[in-house]
């Protein structure tokens, strides 16, 4: 990396006071020079998801001249979250899974088996549903974006698109995006197999003994009649691995005492808001509706014209998100729905729930979890550990963040790992363009990245910067998205005109004023809110501001 670039790292993440008198992190590896060398040339990609971020990813890594590309689907069609289904998916774990399976447990051949390896099943349904694992999206669900926000620069929406998406819309965009570079599932693409989950990326060992990139095992679920199904294992090697499933797989549920008696007391009557469809199994019904932020919300604006009565528990903002990013959501709120504080307890005994102030309350039939989704990759087992002195270093610990990567994008102990849209509080569909470019040409030498000191380093302060680990880490903003992305810009460009290249653009210049216009009409109460009563505050108005560029 040239001293030009070096010096737009640094500006962009500024020193904190604190960590002028440390010591690197990792001092070891401080002699290395200040250019990481890949251990083994790249020559073969796999794609992990054909959702936007695998969608584009196989774009860009389609013009960046890798002598093999693969990508693997679990569900039979590209598109991921917006691949809506009447199948849902099962009910949450209580308590959550080990957040290592928290997705899916993994299915492997026999130890002792050679592959490719079949097994023929008489059931079809229940293990279609396990391996494509059913998207967390509701019948009556509309993007949170507006269009011109939330689309792929290269296929910009029609004129006269309205803002709102439907999620069939947002679907056929994406299977038309996919279908324009030859991936969807009617293409017969070579490089892509849909219907196979990857169950396993291990680290793969040359004749020498060397590390030499990963081997990667798929199973492939077939339907061979009504009743009946057929699975094929195989595995295949690779030098670089892109991990683009997704953010919203595995789900959370708070541990709450009592909670577990209560489900096992009333089957079927508690869900995560994955399960959720329509509104009318909630017709007469009084539900709790848990979680303060888009789900649980925009949950409770559709039951709350059926049910009896619904409650919404919400819990104390989170200190290291901007004020407004914890309570936007709460503006759009019906005024006849209840806020109770968090839980305390369920008691199954006499069907009374408890909340932390001592308000107890009876007569609940439905408990709905809005709480959100952890961070599970169970086919990376090794990097998976609760203690951050592992060997290899954690990617994921207990799910509610991930560590060690560079730019919460890049595996820094072995950087031919790379994940993508593992942020939030940014656009997935933008943000995803920056990233897969950054990986295409750093694999193919097309730009250069500074050595594991320096990435290590930068990812100490950045911990530190954004109030340590948890949910927080990977929250972006407005500000920080723009600063992301002027970042990527400033490197890849500037890698282009030393490596060759195109030159790309940043963030689209409308956009302040589309996102003023669309969070208006969202929230029109939180800017009359921030109006009454924040005149004068700098933090307050500054922080309606973080809306802009949001994903919802
Ligand atoms: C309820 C809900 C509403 C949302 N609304 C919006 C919105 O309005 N606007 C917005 O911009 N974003 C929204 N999002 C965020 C949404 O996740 C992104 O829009 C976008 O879909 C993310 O794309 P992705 O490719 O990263 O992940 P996904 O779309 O989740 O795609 C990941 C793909 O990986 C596949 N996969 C997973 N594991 C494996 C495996 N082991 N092997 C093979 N394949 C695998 C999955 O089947 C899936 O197809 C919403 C999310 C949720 C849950
Ligand atoms: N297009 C749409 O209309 C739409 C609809 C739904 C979702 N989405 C998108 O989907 C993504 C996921 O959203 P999400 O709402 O499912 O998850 P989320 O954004 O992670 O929100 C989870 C919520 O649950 C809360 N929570 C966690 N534990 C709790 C507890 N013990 N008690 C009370 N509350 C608790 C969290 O509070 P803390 O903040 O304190 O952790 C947070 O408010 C987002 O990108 C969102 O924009 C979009
Ligand atoms: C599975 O069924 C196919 C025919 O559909 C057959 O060729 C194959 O041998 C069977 N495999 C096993 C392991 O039974
Ligand atoms: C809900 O309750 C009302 C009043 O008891 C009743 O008229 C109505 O049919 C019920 N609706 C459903 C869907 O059960
Ligand atoms: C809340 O008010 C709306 C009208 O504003 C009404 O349709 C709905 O039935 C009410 N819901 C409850 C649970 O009382
Ligand atoms: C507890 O919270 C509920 C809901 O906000 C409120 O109605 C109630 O008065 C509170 N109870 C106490 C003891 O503060
Ligand atoms: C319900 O039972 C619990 C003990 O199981 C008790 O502490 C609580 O007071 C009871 N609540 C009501 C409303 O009866
Ligand atoms: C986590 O790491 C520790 C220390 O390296 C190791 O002993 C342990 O087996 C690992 N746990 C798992 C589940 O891999
Ligand atoms: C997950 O780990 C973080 C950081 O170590 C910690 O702050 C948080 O409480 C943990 N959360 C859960 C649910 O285990
Ligand atoms: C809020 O204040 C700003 C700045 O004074 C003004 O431009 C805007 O129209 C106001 N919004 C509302 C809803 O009153």
């Amino acid at each position: 990396m040239t001293s030009r670039n070096f010096l737009v790292v640094l500006s962009l993440v500024p020193l904190l006071s604190t960590f002028a008198h440390q010591q690197p992190f990792h001092s070891e590896w401080l002699d290395q020079p200040d250019e990481y060398e890949f251990k083994w040339p790249i020559h073969k990609v796999a794609i992990i998801g054909a959702g936007v971020n695998g969608l584009i990813a196989y774009r860009e890594f389609t013009g960046a001249g890798f002598e093999q590309l693969r990508v693997f689907e679990r569900d039979d069609v590209p598109g991921g979250n917006w691949h809506y289904t009447e199948q849902t998916p099962l009910d949450a774990p209580i308590p959550n899974a080990d957040a290592s399976v928290g997705d899916f447990v993994p299915s492997l051949p026999p130890a002792e088996a050679s592959f490719p390896y079949q097994e023929n099943y008489s059931e079809w349904e229940p293990r279609w549903r396990e391996h494509r694992g059913p998207k967390p999206v509701w019948e009556s669900l509309e993007s949170n974006a507006p269009a011109p926000i939330q689309q792929i620069t290269e296929i910009p929406w029609p004129t006269g698109t309205p803002w709102h998406l439907p999620h069939r819309t947002l679907a056929r965009y994406l299977r038309a995006f996919a279908s324009f570079h030859g991936a969807n599932s009617n293409d017969a693409n070579p490089d892509i197999a849909y219907n196979t989950r990857v169950e396993l990326v291990e680290k793969r060992y040359d004749e020498a003994g060397q590390e030499h990139g990963w081997t990667v095992t798929v199973k492939r679920l077939e339907r061979t009649g009504p009743y009946s199904s057929t699975a094929i294992w195989w595995t295949e090697d690779f030098d670089a691995v892109v991990v683009a499933t997704g953010r919203y797989n595995a789900p959370n549920i708070p541990q709450i005492s009592g909670l577990k008696e209560w489900a096992e007391k009333f089957p079927g009557s508690v869900i995560h808001s994955r399960q959720y469809r329509r509104p009318e199994p909630f017709a007469n019904e009084t539900v709790l509706v848990v979680g303060g932020a888009t789900s649980a919300v925009e949950i409770t604006r559709e039951i709350n014209s059926k049910a009896l009565k619904v409650y919404q528990s919400v819990r104390a903002p989170n200190p290291y998100l901007p004020y407004e990013a914890a309570r936007l959501q709460l503006k759009r709120l019906p005024a006849n729905v209840s806020v109770v504080p968090e839980i305390r307890h369920f008691h199954s005994s006499n069907s009374s729930i408890e909340f932390a102030n001592g308000t107890v309350i009876l007569g609940v039939t439905r408990v709905i979890f809005g709480t959100g989704f952890r961070y599970s990759f169970p086919f990376l087992p090794q990097f998976n550990n609760l203690s951050d002195s592992s060997s290899p270093h954690p990617i994921v610990t207990n799910g509610t963040h991930l560590r060690s990567l560079h730019e919460d994008f890049l595996y820094i102990e072995e950087p031919t790992i790379g994940l993508l849209n593992m942020n939030w509080g940014m656009q997935s569909f933008t943000y995803a363009e920056y990233l897969s470019l950054a990986l295409a040409k750093v694999w193919s030498r097309k730009a250069v990245l500074p050595g594991q000191a320096t990435l290590w380093r930068k990812y100490e302060q950045r911990v530190a910067e954004r109030g340590g680990y948890g949910r927080h880490l990977h929250f972006l903003g407005a500000d920080r998205t723009s600063a992301m992305i002027r970042f990527f810009v400033g490197w890849l460009n500037d890698a282009a005109v030393k490596f060759g290249g195109r030159q790309i653009d940043g963030q689209s210049k409308d956009l302040p004023e589309i996102s003023a216009a669309w969070s208006r009409a969202r929230y029109a109460e939180i800017v009359v809110q921030a109006n009454a009563s924040t005149l004068g505050n700098d933090e307050r108005v500054a922080s309606f501001d973080w809306i802009h560029g949001e994903d919802w």
